[in-house]
């Protein structure tokens, strides 16, 4: 699937897990694409998730916020944007739990700033989402993208609030936007606060893996790759004002995952603690994927695969979270943990 078009695309959150990922792919199969990373840095954003690629000549970096819109219009005006792909987005769920407020600053008040400079210049709008807006799913149900909204924490709802002023922008404006949802990716550079390198970090360091409550709750592990190509596929074949979900389809149960990190690493089973769950922890994500495949995409990993290629990247890429885990993760890490692991906090 790859076209000879000169996109110039602003990346925001460029420097993220997804989004440098994301980075990665495009300027890999569109080498006549320009890219702006327009990033803010925050500590999940690193310029070594991009280290190799920074010579490239299509490829550049601007340090800013999405709520900055005198620096967003700039910056779209300066290289010609004709397209934004907003990744930008405080994304961890416990981190909205300890401290919500910037989860609205940048996915809500951000957001809408990114319209509004899209509406100002004439430019199309692609948005990450999450299949969390949906939130918890029952058995027996997987979410189509025609489903209602009903986040259950201050991440989700968010993410939902996004969703639906970029929705309003297409009916009201008309503005040329569209959405994915996608599922729990994993991959190279997930900043390792998320359960998969958390958990793989820990083992690899002999640290126990603090699995929230009974570790029954279900996601879709979908490999950061087929996040990339699904996004590819509606940004060149989507329908305006469309959604689409992406992700494998099929969710294992947290406890399963963390047997394949064991497994995968050759870990001791006995590092594995129950402890004390996550607030408002949403038992269940699984989307029908069927709108995207009707694109002509489809996912290339089932999450067994998915996890453990994943894991095996943090076996082999120590110099990438090992300075990470040394650094101010300790801070939330203690914060998030360290009552949590000495049974302090009921389960
Ligand atoms: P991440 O936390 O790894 O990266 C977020 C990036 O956004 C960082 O580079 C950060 O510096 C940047 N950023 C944060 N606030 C900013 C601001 N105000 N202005 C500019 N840049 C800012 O996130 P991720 O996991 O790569 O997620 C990317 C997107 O995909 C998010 O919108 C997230 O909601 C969505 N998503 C993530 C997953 C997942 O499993 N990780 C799944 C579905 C959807
Ligand atoms: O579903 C998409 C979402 O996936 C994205 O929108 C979010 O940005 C991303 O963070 C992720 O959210 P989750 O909350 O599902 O992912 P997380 O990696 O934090 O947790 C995965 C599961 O593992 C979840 O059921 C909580 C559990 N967990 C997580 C951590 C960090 C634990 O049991 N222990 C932990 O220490």
């Amino acid at each position: 699937m790859t076209t000879s078009q000169p996109y110039a695309l602003l990346i925001t959150g460029g420097c993220g897990f997804i989004g440098s990922n994301f980075v990665r792919y495009w300027l890999d199969r569109h080498p006549t694409s320009r890219i702006v990373v327009y990033d803010k840095l925050t500590y999940a954003g690193r310029r070594e998730n991009l280290l190799d690629l920074w010579s490239h000549s299509n490829l550049s970096l601007v340090v800013g916020d999405i709520s900055d819109q005198a620096m967003v219009r700039q910056t779209c005006l300066a290289h010609g944007i004709d397209m934004i792909v907003n990744f930008a987005a405080e994304t961890h769920v416990d981190v909205s739990i300890l401290g919500p407020l910037v989860f609205t600053d940048t996915n809500v008040r951000g957001t809408h700033v990114l319209l509004e400079v899209a509406r100002e210049l004439g430019m199309r709008l692609h948005h990450i989402s999450t299949d969390e807006v949906y939130g918890h799913i029952p058995d027996g149900h997987q979410s189509v993208e025609t489903d209602s909204l009903a986040p259950r924490s201050p991440y989700a709802a968010s993410k939902a609030a996004a969703d639906q002023l970029v929705q309003a922008y297409a009916i009201t404006y008309g503005l040329p936007v569209t959405i994915t949802r996608g599922a729990n990716n994993v991959g190279p550079y997930q900043y390792p606060e998320k359960a998969v390198p958390l958990f793989s970090t820990n083992a690899l360091l002999g640290e126990p893996i603090p699995v929230y409550g009974d570790g029954l709750q279900m996601r879709d592990y979908a490999h950061v790759f087929d996040h990339c190509t699904g996004i590819e596929t509606v940004l060149l074949h989507g329908q305006m004002g469309e959604v689409y979900n992406v992700g494998t389809g099929r969710e294992m149960t947290n406890l399963e995952m963390v047997d394949i990190v064991l497994d995968t690493l050759g870990a001791d089973h006995m590092l594995v603690r129950h402890v004390a769950d996550r607030p408002g922890h949403d038992r269940r994500y699984s989307m029908n994927v069927d709108k995207l495949c009707g694109l002509g995409w489809a996912p290339q990993f089932d999450p067994k695969h998915a996890v453990a290629e994943a894991v095996k990247w943090y076996e082999d890429n120590r110099w990438w979270w090992e300075p990470i885990r040394r650094g101010v993760f300790r801070e939330y890490y203690d914060r998030q943990y360290a009552d949590r692991l000495a049974g302090r906090e009921e389960q």
